[in-house]
């Protein structure tokens, strides 16, 4: 059975994309097979698995649209998994979808079409709540919320949850909300701790085990094209194992870990 996981939150640069690139390739390391679907027209995810936005061909836009086969668009990866890549054209799509009926079924139509070919697909939602977010929300069994552990993170929390409500309602009745996951968590500083027990509060929402910190790394992977799962160890990539195989064994019917934050 393939599980299909959207990572979403409509707040930018909170660690969705990077989310999305190492939790792929840790399962891909352990032999799982798996696809990740860029659903960003800025395309930070085809770009951070080594592919140029702006040299394709063709991307999930087409897909979409209806222009391409799904099978035809997707890229190999040095990680180890499948990419259903974006370009910038994907920007338009909002606009020519929201014209169809229908339009937040796109997505999960086309990946009806492989998704026997792969035991999990992950989906990079972009830093919005429009038409493919919405598309994004639809297709997935599940959802995690990438949380940046920082002043007013949950901000938008609320919001997201309710989209997510309103999909449950109306357009996937089975979708499941995970939790969210900690990110550019720093352990040293009460600040995170507390900012993550009060989203925790607030929203009900379990926190994901385990965080996983703020390290100089990330930039420098996602700017060389190369996730930070390839090359040196770090306290980064060893976070990201950790959650995936928190993933997996839930997957495998155990309960997920939960990181509670120590009271300060
Ligand atoms: N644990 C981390 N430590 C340090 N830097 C990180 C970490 N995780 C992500 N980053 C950096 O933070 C920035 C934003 O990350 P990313 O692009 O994954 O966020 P995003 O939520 O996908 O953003 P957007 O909303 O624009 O799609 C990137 O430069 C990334 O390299
Ligand atoms: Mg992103």
């Amino acid at each position: 059975m393939t599980r299909t996981l959207a990572i979403a939150n409509q707040k930018g640069g909170v660690a969705k994309t990077t989310t999305t690139a190492s939790v792929g390739a840790a399962l891909a390391a352990e032999d799982v097979a798996v696809l990740v679907v860029d659903l960003d027209p800025q395309g930070s995810l085809t770009f951070s698995l080594g592919h140029d936005p702006d040299q394709l061909s063709a991307s999930v836009h087409d897909v979409l649209i209806g222009a391409e086969e799904v099978a035809d668009v997707l890229l190999d990866t040095e990680d180890g998994v499948t990419l259903l890549p974006a370009t910038i054209d994907l920007a338009g799509a909002e606009a020519l979808l929201l014209m169809r009926p229908g339009r937040e079924y796109a997505l999960k139509r086309a990946l009806g079409e492989i998704a026997q070919d792969y035991d999990v697909i992950l989906i990079d939602c972009p830093p919005s709540l429009g038409v493919l977010t919405l598309n994004g929300l639809t297709a997935a069994d599940e959802v995690v919320v990438p949380l940046q552990c920082e002043t007013l993170a949950h901000r938008g929390v609320g919001q997201l949850l309710r989209t997510v409500t309103e999909v449950q309602q109306i357009t996937n009745p089975d979708l499941a909300i995970l939790g969210a996951v900690a990110t550019l968590f720093d352990a040293r500083t009460t600040h995170s701790r507390d900012v993550l027990a009060d989203v925790t509060d607030r929203y009900d929402l379990p926190v994901l085990s385990p965080p996983i910190p703020r390290t100089v790394r990330f930039a420098e992977a996602s700017a060389s094209g190369s996730s930070v799962m390839r090359g040196r160890k770090n306290k980064g990539s060893v976070a990201y194992r950790e959650l995936a195989a928190n993933l997996r064994a839930h997957w495998a019917g155990a309960p997920l870990e939960t990181y509670e934050a120590p009271v300060s």
